[in-house]
C-alpha cells in the first residue's frame, strides 16, 4: 500500500519520476545510467543552470522534459529528485526541494556542518519527504562480504581501520578546487574512509583527531588525515589525498586476521573487485562479482519511498551521525586537538 503522503507526488506510472539537479560528471557517469536502467523509475526531468546543457543531456538520456533547478522542484510530476551540486550548495537544493515535497538522494557529503545536517533532516521530516546521502559505495556487495567475515569472528577481536581515498591532483578548474564551493580533500574524499569505519565497526567513535593540509594556491585542503577513537580501545586511521598514486581502499586488523577491500569506494560498475584475507600466513584472495553500487542505492531509495510512512530505513539518522563525526573532525584541525564527538550538539 502506498502511503498517504505519497498519494500526490505519485505519477499514474506508479514508476518514480526522478528529477536532476545539475549535470555533474558524476550524474553523467553513475547515477543517469543508473536510472535509466531502473525499472523503478522514469527520468522525469533534467536541470541545469544551462538550457543548452540541459537538453543536450536530456536528448542523450531520452528525457523529453528539461529545464532550470527551480523548474524541477516546482514540476508536480516530480517524485524525487538527485542532488549533485558542488558541496557548498547542497543543503539550499536539498531543503528547496523538500521544501516542495519531492524526495531527496542528494550526494555527499551531504552537508558541510552538523547544523547545515540538521535544518536538512528538519525540513525532510517535516514535509514528510525522505532524505538519502550519496555514500553509495556502502551498497556494493564487497562490503557485506567483508562484515561477513567480521561477524563469523575469523578476525578475532577487531582492533583498527585503515582507509585511504586518494587520487592525482584535480584540474584547477574543478569545483573539487574551489574554497568557495566547499571544495577539498576533507568534503570530496575523507567522508568515505570515516563513513566505512562506522559502517565496519557498527559502532559510533567516541572522538577524533584531524589534521588538514592547506594547497596555498587553491586555499583548499588537499591532505586530511583523521584519527577515531572507537569503543573498547578501538582506533581507525582515515586518510583522503589530492595528488597521489590512486588508492580507494580500507584494511581492517583483528586478533586473528587482516581483512583488506582492494578497490573499496569509487569502483566502475563493470569491475571484478577483490577482498584479501590475510590469517595462518596466508593470503586468501575472495573475489566479488561486479555491481553498479548506484543502482542497487538507488533501488533501495525506491523501494523505501514506496513503503511511505512504513519505511524502516534510517537514512537521515545515518546523515546526521556521519556529520557529527565530519564536524567534530573539522573543530579538531581548527582547534588543534582531540574532540569528543559528543562536544557536538
Ligand atoms: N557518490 C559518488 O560516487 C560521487 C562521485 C563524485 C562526486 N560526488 C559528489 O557529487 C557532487 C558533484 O561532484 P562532481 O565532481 O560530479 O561535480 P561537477 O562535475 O563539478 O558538477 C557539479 C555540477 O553542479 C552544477 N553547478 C551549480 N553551480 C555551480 C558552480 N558555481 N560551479 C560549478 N558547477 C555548478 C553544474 O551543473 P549545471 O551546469 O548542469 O547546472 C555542475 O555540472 C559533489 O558533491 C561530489 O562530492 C559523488
Amino acid at each position: 500500500m502506498i502511503a498517504k503522503h505519497l498519494l500526490y507526488t505519485m505519477n499514474s506510472s506508479s514508476k518514480i519520476r526522478f528529477g536532476i539537479l545539475g549535470c555533474s560528471r558524476v550524474a553523467q557517469k553513475g547515477m543517469l545510467p543508473a536510472i535509466c536502467g531502473s525499472g523503478m523509475a522514469e527520468l522525469g526531468m533534467i536541470g541545469s543552470r544551462s538550457a543548452e546543457k540541459a537538453k543536450e543531456i536530456s536528448s542523450r538520456f531520452n528525457c523529453t522534459a528539461f529545464g532550470t533547478y527551480e523548474d524541477v522542484i516546482n514540476n508536480k510530476k516530480i517524485d524525487a529528485v538527485y542532488v549533485s551540486l558542488p558541496n557548498g550548495l547542497h543543503e539550499k537544493w536539498s531543503i528547496k526541494a523538500t521544501e516542495a515535497g519531492k524526495h531527496v538522494l542528494c550526494e555527499k557529503p551531504a552537508t558541510t556542518s552538523y547544523a547545515s545536517a540538521k535544518r536538512m533532516v528538519a525540513s525532510a521530516r517535516k514535509n514528510k519527504t525522505r532524505l538519502l546521502e550519496g555514500y553509495m559505495f556502502r551498497y556494493h556487495p564487497q562490503h557485506a562480504k567483508a562484515i561477513s567475515l567480521i561477524k563469523e569472528g575469523i578476525l578475532g577481536e577487531l582492533i583498527r581501520f585503515e582507509g585511504v581515498f586518494g587520487y592525482p591532483m584535480p584540474e584547477r578548474s574543478s569545483t573539487m578546487m574551489q574554497k568557495e564551493l566547499s571544495g577539498g580533500s576533507f568534503y570530496g574524499s575523507a567522508g568515505y574512509p570515516v563513513s566505512a569505519s562506522r559502517m565496519v565497526f557498527n559502532e559510533e567513535p567516541i572522538s577524533v583527531f584531524c589534521r588538514l593540509i592547506i594547497d596555498s594556491e587553491s586555499g583548499v585542503d588537499i591532505k586530511t588525515e583523521i584519527m577515531l577513537e572507537y569503543p573498547n580501545n578501538k582506533f581507525a586511521l582515515a586518510s583522503s589525498v589530492f595528488g597521489s598514486y590512486f588508492q580507494s581502499t580500507y584494511s581492517v586488523l583483528g586478533t586473528k586476521a587482516c581483512v583488506r577491500v582492494a578497490r573499496a569506494y569509487a569502483v566502475p560498475k563493470d569491475r571484478k573487485t577483490k577482498i584479501f584475507l590475510d590469517a595462518d600466513d596466508e593470503v586468501r584472495e575472495i573475489g566479488i562479482e561486479p555491481a553498479d553500487h548506484f543502482q542497487i542505492m538507488l533501488e533501495d531509495f525506491f523501494k523505501e519511498i514506496l513503503r511511505g510512512a512504513e519505511g524502516s530505513k534510517k537514512y537521515e539518522d545515518e546523515l546526521l551521525l556521519q556529520a557529527r563525526v565530519m564536524e567534530a573532525a573539522k573543530l579538531s584541525d581548527k582547534e588543534k586537538r582531540i574532540v569528543k564527538i559528543s562536544e557536538i550538539q
